[in-house]
């Protein structure tokens, strides 16, 4: 299959390139796009042959299920059994935005396959002109997970859908980079306190303002069988070729750590803030200044698919605190590392 990529802007006339993918969509294929997060690859959730064509294009489980996207607010309802108090004031605070509520899906109504056998289902609202123009012209709800094949870091540019999935999709709206570049934070309200799945862009602190206690399970809390978890949580994730270990935020520890590598023979590639850019590794990918975490998750999925770009046998990569955004790049991190720390 011929993969067509398509710019999509304010500047640009988009109106044929909205037109190929609401046809694409409506005839049951898939469509890559852009959100403020990552890029998707979506589907008509209603149609069970279309998102079954996720799941092939990604080498994606089938048991682990996709969040619905939807333009507008009110479609919410059509999908969703009983919406909880606390949902509509996340979703009047936090949408359009990367926040993802799980609530009881209504049966029979979305296709069997986003919701992998589950009763409930994750709604999101993108704020991405171009996810947002698409939803609200295709008028359908869109299944879409982040559009890299399973196991890749997320893509947060129209290249990386390209490296991916080049002839296994018909086309992909290209909007430029991403914003965020990290998923949307995946919250469970059908359990009290709300659980979070998944970390991500709206934090611990901002829903917590909102709503009360939100749980954030630890790690040795996941492990419990009584946790609510995210099915996909489980997989490998956001993995380069080289293996990654995780290293202490301190010039003097990564120092160490590449003269000892080096004697080693290893080629060493080093994610960390721009101040450490000259403590020798072979490649160096600067995540911003020090303690600027935003910057971090814009970046961090774009530098671990550029390490797969050289010659490095080990990724380094400094870590941040959990607070705020940090606990999402903390767990991404720690999922690329497959839990591994540098000399710990
Ligand atoms: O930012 C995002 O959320 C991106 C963009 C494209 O919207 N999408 C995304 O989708 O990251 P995906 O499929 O890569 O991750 C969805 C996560 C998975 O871990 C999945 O298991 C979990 O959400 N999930 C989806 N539906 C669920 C449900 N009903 N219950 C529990 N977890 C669910
Ligand atoms: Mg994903």
């Amino acid at each position: 299959m011929e993969t067509i990529r398509m710019l999509v802007d304010n500047n640009l006339n988009s109106e044929k390139s909205y037109a190929q993918a609401v046809d694409l969509l409506n005839n049951g294929e898939v469509v890559a796009f852009p959100t403020e997060t990552v890029y998707g690859l979506g589907a008509d959730a209603t149609n069970d042959v279309a998102v079954k064509k996720i799941f092939e294009a990604k080498g994606r489980p089938s048991d682990n299920p996709l969040i619905v996207h939807i333009g507008t607010r009110e479609e919410v309802s059509n999908y969703i059994e009983e919406i909880p108090e606390i949902a509509v004031k996340l979703m009047d605070t936090f949408w359009p935005g990367p926040l993802t509520v799980i609530m009881k899906a209504k049966k029979g109504l979305l296709a069997k396959s986003v919701t992998a056998g589950l009763t409930t289902v994750g709604m999101r609202m993108p704020d991405h002109e171009v996810a947002l123009e698409l939803l609200r012209k295709l008028k359908k709800p869109v299944a879409a997970p982040s559009a890299n094949r399973s196991g890749k870091p997320s893509p947060t540019k129209a290249i990386h859908v390209e490296e991916d999935l080049k002839g296994s999709i018909p086309l992909i709206l290209d909007g430029g980079a991403t914003g965020i570049g990290i998923e949307s934070t995946v919250l469970d309200v059908t359990v009290n306190p709300p659980v979070i799945l998944r970390p991500g862009g709206v934090t611990k602190e901002m829903l917590e303002e909102v709503i009360g206690d939100v749980i954030l399970p630890t790690k040795s809390q996941e492990k419990l069988e009584s946790t609510p978890k995210a099915p996909g949580m489980k997989y490998t994730h956001y993995a380069p070729n080289a293996p990654v270990y995780l290293v202490e935020s301190n010039p003097a520890v990564v120092s160490d750590a590449i003269k000892r590598l080096k004697t080693e023979g290893q080629k060493i590639a080093l994610l960390a803030p721009i101040s450490f850019e000259k403590l020798g590794a072979d490649y160096f990918f600067p995540y911003g200044v020090e303690g600027d975490k935003e910057m971090m998750s814009t970046k961090l999925y774009d530098d671990l698919r550029a390490c797969d770009k050289t010659e490095a046998t080990i990724i380094l990569a400094t870590t941040t605190t959990t607070e705020g955004v940090g606990a999402a790049i903390m767990n991404r991190l720690e999922k690329a590392a497959g839990g591994k720390w540098y000399n710990k």
